[in-house]
């Protein structure tokens, strides 16, 4: 097993100076070594997978027992290269021999107050589509870990929102429920294998009590997670990428960089979600 130093230092790359006792176990092995995979063999996961996977979703806590989540595997070659156009033609969806989408289903909701001749009013409010996401969220990172726990590799993929509209179709999503993210699953390909992209300085994200609004303590985070990122581009022989910081602030810089995302408002009005 490895130590639990070493998964710290390579989750934080050269960013990380604290030491821990903890002794360290398979389950937080996985989760320490997690890093997205997009290389993947051309193999079919084992029979019986799928349904392991789906029951580790399944496993997760959800708001009230609400279960506000529903997901679609592709596994047809000819549906996932078609759902890999509609989400930014991303290669190594096409290569994946699963791809699920994970979707927030009020749907579910909606016929059992239909069935019980109740109001349902509730579903009309943002609250209920946030509980879906935050729901279907929860789901999805238990499969991505069940995943990685079984020596599988995913990635996850926010490009699924590009076209919503288009991908709802091609899914026959029905009223009330929406594509949020997809996730690829498959064998790692060991001849280009992926690795540990370090995160920012644990207390970046850590606040002890309450916030620690500290603007010279987060530059220094900053540029110590600028470092640390450019040594992991570097030692994936990844060149000319802008630091941690010019990357993610032009990410952000204008609509043109949500990449047809800006239209998800509209969307989720028109599926049903009130967002009232
Ligand atoms: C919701 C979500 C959507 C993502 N969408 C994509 C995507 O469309 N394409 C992609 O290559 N990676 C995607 N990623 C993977 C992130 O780029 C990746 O998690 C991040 O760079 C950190 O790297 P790591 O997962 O290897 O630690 C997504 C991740 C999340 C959580």
């Amino acid at each position: 097993m490895t130590d639990i130093n070493s998964l710290l230092q390579a989750r934080y790359g050269t960013g990380t100076s604290s030491t821990s006792n903890v002794v360290t176990n398979p389950s937080l092995e996985t989760l320490l070594q997690h890093r997205s995979v997009r290389n993947f063999l051309p193999q079919s996961l084992a029979p019986g997978t799928l349904e392991v996977l789906i029951a580790a979703g399944q496993s997760a806590a959800t708001s009230s027992n609400l279960q506000t989540w529903s997901v679609v595997t592709i596994q047809d070659p000819n549906r996932k290269a078609k759902a890999a156009a509609l989400s930014a033609n991303q290669e190594f969806i096409r290569q994946a021999p699963l791809f699920l989408v994970f979707c927030a289903d009020l749907r579910r909701l909606t016929q059992v107050s239909q069935q019980q001749q109740t109001p349902g009013v509730a579903l009309e409010y943002t609250e209920m589509f946030i509980m879906a996401t935050v729901d279907a969220t929860l789901a999805a990172q238990n499969v991505s870990v069940a995943a990685e726990s079984l020596g599988l590799g995913i990635c996850y993929v926010g490009g699924s929102r590009n076209q919503p509209r288009e991908l709802a179709e091609l899914l026959h999503l029905p009223h009330r429920t929406i594509a949020l993210f997809g996730l690829a699953v498959g064998y790692p390909d060991p001849a280009k294998p992926a690795a540990v992209k370090p995160r920012l300085p644990l207390h970046e994200v850590l606040h002890q009590e309450t916030w620690d609004d500290d603007i010279e303590k987060q530059k220094e985070h900053f540029t110590a997670y600028d470092n640390a990122i450019a040594s992991f581009n570097a030692g994936e022989k990844r060149e000319g990428i802008p630091a941690w910081t010019e990357r993610s602030a032009l990410r952000v810089a204008g609509v043109e960089n949500l990449n047809g995302r800006e239209i998800w408002n509209e969307v989720l009005h028109e599926r049903g979600f009130d967002l009232k």
